[in-house]
């Protein structure tokens, strides 16, 4: 299924969590994967030593200069850039009337500055070779949460700004598309535990009562999807928000 070889992905924020599994994922099915993050992480060695083909690169999403220069890095390692994953992401949650400025204008840039500047550097390649994916991280956050103006505004942004990537690209064979997660289990949902002070377990056992499959996401029930609209067999799939959440909302 899925048969990515020959493919070149791109993953932000692949070092861990959902983008290592990302990561992992693409290249198991075949693709050659540059996995960027602020610093290098042992996941593109991981891949390497059981095979596949990665190369780790150190990029901060939001600096216009480094990520082109991150996406011609790739195109010359690998020949091409056909998709996009745009994982990078930060939380700095407060309610509205702590929040800072600065935490607001970290957690806006590093999702929408971040998303469009690797969009709009990867286009380049894409649109030349008439083929390209690119997959947003949005978040069941978007529809509101409490204590994340910041990010719920980031990820609602998200779902328009992958909107019109597919109004815009679609047209040269790029398709473009967001999954939503909920819950999953990663050092980010671990920070919030341990920033509000309560048990990670406890917090899980809580949030399994609302989840419809009782049982909080794994970072790779969001890389499967990704795979899907990464690959071929999702060609007449544009525009669309996928929620990787466990239940019906
Ligand atoms: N974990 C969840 O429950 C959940 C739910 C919904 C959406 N998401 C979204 O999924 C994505 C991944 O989340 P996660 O839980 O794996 O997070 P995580 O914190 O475990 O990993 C995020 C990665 O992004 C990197 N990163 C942060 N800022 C960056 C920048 N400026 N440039 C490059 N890399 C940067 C970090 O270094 C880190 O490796 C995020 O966009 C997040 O908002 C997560």
């Amino acid at each position: 299924m899925n048969d990515l070889a020959g493919k070149v992905a791109v993953v932000t924020g692949g070092g861990r969590g959902i983008g290592a599994a990302t990561a992992q994922k693409l290249a198991g099915l075949g693709a050659a994967v540059a996995v960027v993050d602020l610093a290098e992480t042992v996941v593109a060695k991981e891949i390497s030593k059981s095979g596949g083909r990665a190369i780790a690169v150190s990029c901060d999403v939001t600096d216009p200069d480094a990520v082109d220069s991150m996406v011609d890095t790739v195109a010359d390692e690998f020949g091409s850039v056909d998709i996009l994953v745009n994982n990078a992401g930060i939380i700095r949650d407060d309610l509205l009337f702590k929040m800072s400025v600065e935490n607001w204008d970290a957690v806006i840039s590093t999702h929408l500055r971040g998303g469009f500047l690797c969009a709009k550097a990867a286009q380049r390649y894409m649109v030349e070779q008439k083929w390209g994916r690119i997959v947003n991280l949005s978040s069941t956050s978007a529809l509101g949460s409490r204590g994340q103006a910041n990010y719920s505004a980031a990820k609602a942004g998200i779902q328009g700004f992958t909107k019109t990537l597919a109004v815009e690209l679609g047209r040269y064979g790029i398709t473009a598309n967001a999954v939503a997660p909920g819950f999953i289990e990663t050092e980010m949902t671990r920070s919030v535990a341990e920033r509000t002070g309560i048990d990670f377990d406890v917090m899980k056992a809580a949030a399994e009562k609302e989840i419809a499959v009782r049982r909080v996401g794994r970072p790779e029930d969001v890389a499967n999807v990704i795979a899907f609209l990464a690959g071929e067999e999702s060609s007449y799939v544009t525009g669309q928000i996928i929620y990787v959440s466990g239940s019906a909302d």
